[in-house]
């Protein structure tokens, strides 16, 4: 079977979906494995490494693509990239279906069995495969590099004989992936880290990387965690105290770390402009959150803005902005969902079609929408 890595063309991806170390592993699988030309210059992966690895390297889209029965991407394929994928293929990738419905209906017209791969059931036989959690990860460590490079003081407590220079203070808006690493990574930077969250389970997982946790705790914040482990939206009353809350603790922080999110919904807006307004000049706002609207209203999509002197940071698509490391992990995740469906000699696929890694991800198959939240 032929596999193909195609360079990834859409704004902000600097990604891709193979890395050298994956290629060599698929060809030890018994797949031909093609590469585009350039594919990994995004990532900082010559082509030379590619070939190494034991992949062919195509010139175009157009041949890198031709008559594969595996497709590996990173972002859904636009319109133009679809109509080069033969019926029948396999297509994995982050797909987006929830925010791009037409994409979905189009797979199934052009007879591609699609896969997108944030939808990994969350169930420890796929923590391999779980690209939210790899590419989340790497996304809480560079959000708070971007706030230590935009920040005109130091992060850590300087005792020198000119003076002493105070740590900055950091507060971390949702203890998920992204934000554990940031606290992770704040700490590291030693600065001064606190978090919040609507799920108790968090609470122990800030303590436990020397945070402070910060959280309006009464009855309904007992239950907000879903079976699936995420939150729910937070009803108006309780809103108003975790606002109340935010308000008094905002105006000591030096730099807020944004990665609060509800599955499916927009993002719960936690920092209003009235507590911007509070905050010292000079503070930061890293919002991870605003391709989802943000966790402040302020912050701008794919923009650096400045807003009564504070900065928020806007970068859209994050785990891009460290590209080589998000492609290992991305390009493993990959490896580790397909490995298992590809038969000894590399010569074909075996789907068991009903498992819930598959039921989980699959969104079209034989010419059909299938996934169960798409279908209709
Ligand atoms: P996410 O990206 O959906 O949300 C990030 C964080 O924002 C979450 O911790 C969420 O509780 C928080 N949040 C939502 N609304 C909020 C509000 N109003 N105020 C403050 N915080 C708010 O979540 P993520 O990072 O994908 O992780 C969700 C859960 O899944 C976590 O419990 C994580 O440990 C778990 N997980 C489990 C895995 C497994 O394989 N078992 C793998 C990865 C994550």
């Amino acid at each position: 079977m032929k596999l193909a890595v195609p360079k990834e063309t859409r704004a902000h991806e600097k990604r891709v979906a193979a890395s050298p170390e994956t290629v060599k592993k698929f060809k030890a699988l018994g797949l031909d494995v093609v590469v585009q030309e350039g594919a990994g210059a995004g990532a900082r992966i010559p082509d030379a490494h590619y070939a190494e690895a034991g992949a062919t390297i195509a010139a175009s889209m157009a041949e890198t693509l031709k008559d594969a029965e595996i497709v590996l991407k990173v972002q859904r394929p636009t319109a133009e990239e679809l109509a080069l994928i033969k019926r029948g293929a396999m297509l994995v990738a982050i797909l987006a279906p929830y925010a791009d419905k037409d994409s979905v209906k189009a797979y199934a017209a052009a007879g591609v069995d699609s896969f997108a791969m944030e939808f990994m059931p969350r169930i420890t036989r796929a923590q391999s495969m779980d690209v939210l959690s790899s590419q989340a990860n790497l996304a809480g460590y560079k959000a708070v590099i971007d706030a230590a490079s935009q920040y005109s003081r130091a992060m850590p407590m300087m005792m020198t004989a000119a003076g002493t220079v105070a740590p900055a203070r950091v507060m971390v808006f949702g203890a998920g992936v992204a934000g554990l690493q940031a606290i992770a990574t704040a700490r590291r930077l030693g600065a001064i880290v606190s978090a919040t969250d609507v799920r108790p389970a968090a609470k122990e997982q800030v303590e436990s990387l020397g945070g402070t946790f910060v959280a309006v705790i009464d009855d309904e914040f007992k239950q907000a965690e879903t079976a699936a482990g995420y939150a729910k939206p937070m009803s108006a009353e309780y809103q108003k105290k975790q606002a109340a809350l935010i308000a008094e603790t905002i105006k000591k922080q030096d730099i807020a770390i944004c990665t609060a999110l509800i599955p499916g919904r927009p993002a719960p807006v936690l920092i209003s402009e009235e507590m911007v307004k509070t905050m010292k000049p000079g503070s930061i706002i890293v919002d991870l959150a605003v391709e989802q609207g943000g966790n402040c209203p302020l912050s701008k999509p794919g923009e650096v803005a400045e807003a009564f002197g504070v900065t928020l940071m806007g970068h859209l698509n994050v785990p891009s902005r460290i590209a080589t490391d998000s492609t290992s992990l991305y390009a493993k995740n990959l490896f580790n969902f397909l490995s298992p469906l590809i038969e000894k000699g590399g010569k074909a696929l075996t789907i068991k079609w009903d498992d819930e890694i598959i039921t989980g991800t699959c969104l079209t198959r034989g010419g059909e929408v299938v996934h169960a939240a798409l279908k209709g």
